[in-house]
């Protein structure tokens, strides 16, 4: 029996973490309203409590605009669109993200390009881009995550040499900021989701933000079935679908929107004192924070786990032995999207990949072969540990036990050495394999 729970000695952490989703008799009268009006959906669009909710949502971050939408995979698409990203163009992303960063745009027929991300955030590498630009490309779609920004300084200016536009996923990153600017606001547009594990959620929905009416009113017919926008400057026309988000999401959001700076402070400040706790140990690594972000969106808080450091133990014995020890935690968060299960793309369906738009392309692009960022395998494979913002939600001691946990772990890091157990099994498996076994799938 050795000190560690996983080989029988007794977790650091038995009791039960701040319950997340958070919510109050606020949502529940919100939602009793809006049960009483009869009027739960999103039509007449956008309706009272998705207008409401998307126009404070927009001006928290400090767009002009907001639509709030069914979920955070449709507002990428939403804004793809809005941005008028076309067949054959090319959006460039980073390897590192969720799969539903880059399904969209396949989804238009447009072509993801993928850009290593910077070791030091965990984000977009600007110093990559613009090897990766052709004549094809439009735009470029950074993802904020790990509490980071990507370089928004550095990409606008890429942006503007090479006339591309910029969408941010903020899936990660709801009231974060730049430079004073919210998250989604320095871009041309920003896409959010309320999907249930992330900072505020109705359990789905999403948002597009952004301060040109042009792209607003094509997000707004897009998300209405093509119908005209409310203002119709720019007469566009298009052929749209029912992405709407319910008055039933859009109240519960309204409320949600509320809590969040509170729950913010709480969380930054828990995640600051468990940083302090870790940040001297030898074997383990802090991501960077930039001055010019001058606000922390702390979804999950990511730190580096590195092998080498502890005898070559594998970072999924150490999350299973982290979990065992009463902290749940994660590594295979991401995988880099051209080598994930979730990424199986195949030519035929997205005739884009088989255009010749470079000369004498021979044979369709094919995404899960050509690529190679070092940075996002080694981050997915061997080194990130990602760990939920809801266990910062609580008390200094909570923080404490996370703390002590890892510490322990680190310490008795010896008593892992080749052992075989299904919690260091489950760290090894894939986002894609893990339903099979999980109860909660966030
Ligand atoms: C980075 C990122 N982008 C996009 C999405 C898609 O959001 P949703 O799950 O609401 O469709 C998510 C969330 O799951 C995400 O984490």
């Amino acid at each position: 029996m050795g000190k560690l729970a996983i080989s029988g000695g007794t977790p650091v952490r038995n009791k039960p973490w701040a319950p997340w989703p958070v919510y109050s008799k606020q949502e529940a009268s919100a939602l009793l309203k809006v049960l009483a009006s009869r009027n739960w959906g999103g039509y007449p669009f956008p309706n009272t409590h998705a207008d409401a909710f998307a126009r404070k949502f927009a001006r928290f971050h400090g767009a002009k605009y907001g639509l709030a939408v069914a979920n955070g995979t449709i507002a990428i698409e939403v804004a793809l669109k809005a941005a008028g990203i076309r067949p054959g163009d090319e959006v460039i992303v980073p390897a590192y993200t969720w799969e539903g960063t880059v399904g969209p745009v396949l989804l238009l027929n447009a072509v993801p390009v993928f850009v290593d991300v910077s070791p030091h955030t965990y984000c977009l590498d600007a110093d990559l881009i613009e090897r990766a630009i052709t004549p094809k490309t439009r735009a470029v779609l950074p993802v904020h995550l790990a509490m980071n920004f990507a370089d928004l300084d550095a990409i606008g200016q890429i942006a503007r040499r090479h006339h591309l536009l910029v969408i941010e996923d903020c899936a990660h990153a709801h009231g974060g900021k730049w430079r004073h600017k919210g998250a989604g606001a320095t871009g041309d547009l920003g896409a959010f989701s309320f999907q249930s594990s992330k900072l505020m959620t109705a359990g789905e929905g999403g948002a597009v933000i952004t301060s040109r009416l042009e792209f607003f009113e094509r997000a707004q017919s897009f998300t209405n079935c093509g119908r005209a926008s409310a203002t119709d400057r720019y007469r566009h026309r298009m052929i749209g679908f029912n992405y709407r988000i319910t008055d039933l999401q859009a109240a519960i959001l309204e409320v949600q929107l509320e809590r969040l700076p509170q729950q913010a402070k709480v969380r930054e400040g828990n995640m600051s004192r468990f940083e302090n706790r870790i940040r001297d140990v030898n074997g383990l690594g802090l991501l960077r924070r930039d001055a010019r972000q001058t606000r922390t969106a702390a979804y999950q808080y990511v730190f580096k786990y590195s092998p080498e450091s502890f005898g070559s133990i594998p970072r999924a014995a150490f999350l299973g032995a982290l979990e065992l020890e009463g902290v749940p935690c994660d590594g295979l968060f991401y995988e880099p999207v051209y080598k994930s299960a979730l990424f199986p793309v195949d030519a035929q369906e997205y005739p884009a990949l088989s255009w010749g738009h470079l000369e004498n392309r021979a044979a369709p692009l094919d995404l899960r072969a050509m690529y190679h960022c070092p940075v996002s395998e080694r981050a997915a494979y061997e080194e990130s540990v990602w760990l939920p913002h809801h266990i910062f939600l609580g008390s200094r001691r909570d923080t404490d036990d996370i703390a002590d946990a890892v510490l322990k772990v680190c310490e008795n890091i010896h008593e892992l050495r080749g052992l075989k157990h299904p919690a260091i099994a489950r760290k090894a498996m894939s986002r894609a394999e893990r339903p099979r076994v999980e109860k909660r799938q966030w």
